[in-house]
């Protein structure tokens, strides 16, 4: 199916809304919803979800949070996951911090692709974003390699202030590792005060310092996974980094093949929307997936053309909840 002409096969399920860290930007520290309760979907609530969107031409498929790997049998979900007719790939995004235990399993069950979030490498740097140490995130990411999956990617968010000085250590360590860098522009996600003039990096911004040290190739053909990051090669060290625009480019959306599903069971068409579709009632109804088949086309053909976040996007929902 498509919206606008974009094909819609890309679905990222939130398989918990509870996390390890707290990030700056994402900040769960006043939210009461996530401690302690149990993960909204049963195992069998998310394969029936992800049939049914395979069913309907999704293609690729990624597990978030809140911190996924907090899931119990993420593994076993992961292995049934991969199994199910039409699912052509299946990642997933992390903080890394549980990936030592963790990396060899998931990748053993069928994952192919890991997104591993590192903000800074200088420890003090790194405990002031998330709150925890740098070193088990640091293993996770050798756990990974260990693992080969088919892609191990960084992903970095931009915060003026805060972590710029961290960028050309991080452009350094990922080519050492011969892995991507994605750099994200900060979103107005989880509460109002997480965005301000004061702390937003753009990419724009990054590119142009980046290019007062080295060359920047553009690699249009390259994709590494199946958003939408936009990558060049650094001449002199090789190294690959990617650029998540999602605030400045006003073509961002132009490509948009993703639906989210949120840890409590509301399908998201768009991250910058309050529009969700509450599949509980269609999931509670087990003799027939028809009521679950016409949600999604529902939030298919309501999918809007592109993000609010230019226009005062209010959050309301914390992204743990809403999944990364
Ligand atoms: N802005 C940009 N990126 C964010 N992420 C989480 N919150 C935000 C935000 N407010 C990113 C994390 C993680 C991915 C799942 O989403 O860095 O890598
Ligand atoms: Fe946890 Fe990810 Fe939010 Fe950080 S961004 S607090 S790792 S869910």
């Amino acid at each position: 199916m498509n919206s606008f002409g974009r094909p819609i096969d890309y679905l990222r399920i939130s398989v918990t809304d509870r996390c390890n860290e707290r990030c700056l930007y994402c900040r769960p520290h006043q939210y009461a919803g996530w401690q302690g309760t149990a993960d909204g979907l049963t195992d069998t609530d998310l394969l029936r979800i992800a049939r049914v969107a395979a069913e309907l031409g999704f293609r690729k498929f990624r597990l978030t949070g809140g911190e996924p790997l907090l899931r119990p049998n993420l593994t076993g979900v992961v292995r049934e996951m991969t199994r199910l007719a039409g699912v052509q790939c299946l990642g997933i995004s992390t903080n890394g911090l549980k990936l030592p235990g963790l990396a060899a399993p998931l990748r053993a069950a069928g994952a192919r692709t890991v997104n591993i979030s590192l903000d800074a490498l200088t420890p003090s740097v790194y405990r002031r974003i998330t709150g925890g140490p740098v070193e088990p995130v640091l293993e996770g990411i050798r756990a990974a390699l260990d693992a080969r999956f088919e892609f191990v990617k960084l992903n970095t968010v931009l915060m003026r202030g805060v972590n710029e000085e961290e960028l050309w250590p991080l452009i350094r360590f990922s080519s050492e590792h011969g892995i991507p860098l994605r750099l994200i522009e900060l979103m107005p996600l989880t509460s109002r005060d997480v965005l301000t003039p004061a702390n937003f990096l753009s990419v724009g911004e990054v590119i142009r310092w980046l290019r007062q040290r080295e060359e920047l190739v553009p690699q249009p053909d390259l994709r590494l996974g199946h958003g939408p990051a936009k990558y060049y090669r650094l001449a002199k060290s090789g190294a690959v980094v990617g650029f998540i625009g999602a605030m400045t480019n006003l073509h961002f959306c132009d490509t948009c093949n993703k639906m989210r599903l949120t840890a409590d069971g509301r399908l998201r068409p768009c991250l910058g929307h309050h529009d969700e579709l509450d599949l509980r009632d269609a999931l509670a109804e087990t003799e027939s997936d028809e009521p679950l088949r016409r949600l999604f086309e529902l939030a298919i053909t309501n999918k809007p053309w592109e993000h609010a976040f230019r226009e005062g996007f209010n959050p309301c929902r914390p992204m743990t909840a809403i999944g990364g």
